[in-house]
């Protein structure tokens, strides 16, 4: 059995004249200890797709079938208590933009401290020291003396790490980034994958990582899906969608990303290369 085994999924938002699926027939598994990467451009519904497996989609609006299981139990079925405690604990997500994700009003250590208090019911004293420790363990210089600071007096990076720190002290069996390292730039970028990539080995937790450049994914990821207009159009082992992709897509994807080292780019557009193609 799969550690998270997603079976025709489909989310569609209904929409004043029709509907928009955004997510149209996704099937995959996550094995213990693997890291999976999806890519797909923006608009491709990749936050979509795993946003509803931790019930964070409106629903309604969102229209949501399928299967979802999670150590066997269906995700899509179970209480909301229940959820929540997964989420909490289990299963940790995070996402672009920690500025967004962060509580500007409340203290770096005690937004870090929280899950510790409310899944784990430690004191404050008990679960800000533990805060300190995973700072430490994510590479925030001066843990201790800055523990006390506010999200804005972090730089973007530390920030990351501040929100990286948060979901791994519930050391949960399954890390969920999405596009987590978009929003900075590139030194800083290959820092923190570099840091969640230790992380997930050090751990032995499962990684989804989500991004719109293959070369992130490529760099850390055992196993890409690629997503295109809802559609899991292609997935395989790393070393098997790099060196001989399926889809015209993933084609695509790889020209453009001089990352990766492949030529010809800058003559054939994506779009260029999706012509005549069929849509998924
Ligand atoms: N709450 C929502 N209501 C309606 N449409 C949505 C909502 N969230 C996302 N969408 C649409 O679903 C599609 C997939 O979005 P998303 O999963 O965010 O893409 P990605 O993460 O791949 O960039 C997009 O067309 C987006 O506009
Ligand atoms: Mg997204």
């Amino acid at each position: 059995m799969s550690q998270l085994s997603v079976k025709n999924l489909h989310v569609t938002f209904p929409l004043r004249d029709g509907e928009l699926k955004a997510v149209k027939d996704v099937s995959f598994n996550l094995e213990k200890g693997e890291a999976l990467g999806i890519v797909g451009e923006s608009g491709s519904g990749k936050s979509v797709c795993v946003s509803s497996l931790l019930g964070l989609l409106p629903v309604p609006p969102a229209v949501i079938k399928g299967v979802a299981e999670f150590e066997g139990q269906d995700l899509y079925s179970c209480e909301a208590l229940q959820l929540r405690e997964i989420r909490g604990k289990r299963i940790s997500m995070i996402f672009q933009d920690p500025m967004t994700s962060l509580n500007p009003h409340m203290r770096v250590i005690d937004q870090i401290a929280e899950p510790l208090r409310i899944h784990e019911g430690l004191s404050k004293k008990q679960a800000r020291a533990r805060a300190v420790k995973a700072m430490e363990s994510v590479g925030i210089p001066d843990a201790a003396a800055r523990a006390k600071s506010w999200p804005h007096e972090f730089s973007g990076g530390m920030r990351q790490r501040v929100m990286i720190a948060m979901a791994m002290i519930s050391e949960p069996e399954i890390l969920i980034a999405d596009e987590p390292t978009t929003a900075l730039d590139v030194t800083v970028q290959r820092q923190i994958l570099n840091l969640i990539r230790d992380l997930q080995k050090k751990t032995g937790m499962s990684l989804i990582l989500i991004s719109h450049d293959l070369a992130v994914v490529a760099s850390i990821c055992d196993r890409i899906a690629v997503m295109r207009n809802g559609v899991m159009v292609e997935q395989g082992s790393s070393k098997e969608v790099l060196s001989n992709p399926q889809h015209a897509y993933t084609r695509g994807l790889l020209m453009c990303n001089p990352a990766l080292h492949q030529p010809g780019c800058r003559l054939t557009t994506l779009e260029e290369m999706m012509e005549g193609e069929e849509a998924p």
